[in-house]
């Protein structure tokens, strides 16, 4: 017999090589199908790819930002594709502080906070406004001015009207009063606000931003409040007081700059106690330094990490923001003040994505669940 009329196991005959194909293709098709309904039904490896985390992010109603920094916005395209494929929020690092926007009395040089609103608008990237009242970062004739109570607050209001009327309806929410408490304990922060105006410098000024831009957020933006503390209980209380009086707050920021290993487990419970008086919060400057040398150990730990901190957000009804504080380690403000500490963002210096970003992806891709606002109007 010839051998091409031998039938080889596991072929059919050659007669039959058409059914053959209809049965593979249906088997192919149930196994897809199958395969398809698993993926959406349980949850699958976490995905690797943070050019979902945009999409990732909205699906939960959040925001995913960013800090930036102007010049390398301006001059490295690497810079802005990270943030475009990566985030939907922009924060301005340095170019909106006072030291930038007015060097001089009177005198504003929009030229930076104009690029990066420009920038994040023709993208269609909300835009966080930072910061208005801070001890650091003022310019000499501020911080150095001989000042009475009526004139420092008048430049203040001056200041904050001006600011906030360039930018509104660009600039949804500003950082309008920034660290009011002293580094590590409960007091107030003894800055040229406190010292001039007095303790109520805060609610002057949140009445003079609300009226230059009604429907902008406003926020006081702390550090060290993200454990229980006296610190936390301190800013509660003074948040507390502001809402009790009537006071136009929307929100707290939380800035999360973080020490590897030293993240708290109590963030979302400290979250939930302005959440419960009707606010907003954020998770605003989130880093998480690594003491050098950095091992591979250590990027696996921070991804944890970053999918916790992204996790507790998830877990408030009322956390908007989530925001890292720099576009890539070689960006980040940590090695230059914490000498001996680095590698704190979800990219590394070459523009690589890290474990970290992985590990935000991975929180993200939670199912959403139903999330309620924040009621203070
Ligand atoms: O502007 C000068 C520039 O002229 C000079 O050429 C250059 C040389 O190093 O320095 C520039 O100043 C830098 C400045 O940022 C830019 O505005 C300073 O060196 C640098 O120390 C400064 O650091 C910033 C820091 O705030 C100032 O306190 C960081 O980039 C910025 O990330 C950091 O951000 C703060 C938040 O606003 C509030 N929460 C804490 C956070 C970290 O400190």
């Amino acid at each position: 017999m010839p051998p091409h009329h031998t039938t080889a196991p596991g072929r059919g005959a050659p007669g039959n090589g058409k059914g053959v194909l209809l049965i593979a293709a249906a088997l192919c098709t149930v196994i897809l199908t199958v395969t398809g309904i698993l993926i959406t039904v349980l949850p699958g490896p976490p995905a690797q790819d943070g050019h979902r985390l945009p999409e990732l992010a909205r699906g939960h109603g959040i925001e995913l930002g960013v800090a930036v920094a102007v010049n390398p916005l301006v001059n490295d395209r690497r810079y802005r594709n990270v943030i475009e494929d990566h985030y939907t929020s922009v924060t301005a690092e340095n170019t909106m502080k006072w030291q930038h926007v007015q060097p001089e009395r009177g005198e504003y040089d929009w030229s930076g906070p104009d690029t990066l609103v420009d920038f994040a608008t023709a993208r269609d990237l909300n835009v966080r406004g930072h910061t208005m009242l801070w001890h650091n970062q003022q310019p000499a004739w501020l911080s150095q001015g001989d000042w009475d109570a009526d004139t420092l607050r008048a430049v203040v209001h001056d200041h904050v009207t001006t600011v906030m009327d360039r930018y509104e309806g660009r600039v949804t929410s500003w950082d309008v009063i920034n660290e009011p408490l002293e580094d590590h304990g409960p007091n107030m922060r003894e800055n040229l606000w406190y010292d001039v105006l007095g303790p109520d410098y805060i609610a002057q000024t949140l009445y003079s931003a609300h009226a230059a831009d009604p429907e902008a957020r406003l926020y006081i933006n702390e550090f060290g409040i993200e454990r229980a503390g006296p610190k936390a209980d301190a800013l509660h209380a003074l948040v507390t007081d502001l809402v009790d009086r009537g006071v136009p707050l929307h929100g707290v920021g939380f800035q999360g700059h973080f020490v590897h290993g030293n993240v708290p487990d109590d963030l979302a419970d400290q979250m939930r106690r302005y959440t419960d008086l009707g606010l907003e919060v954020t998770i605003s400057e989130v880093d998480v330094r690594i003491p050098e040398p950095v091992t591979g150990e250590d990027l696996a730990d921070q991804r944890r990490e970053y999918h916790d901190i992204l996790v507790a957000c998830l877990e408030v009804d009322g956390c908007v923001n989530v925001t890292v504080w720099g576009v890539t380690d070689a960006h980040s403000w940590i090695p230059e003040w914490f000498p001996g500490y680095t590698a704190a963002l979800p990219f590394d210096d070459s523009y690589r994505p890290k474990p970290a970003l992985a590990g935000m992806v991975e929180a993200l891709s939670r199912r959403p669940r139903p999330r309620t606002a924040a009621t203070r109007a």
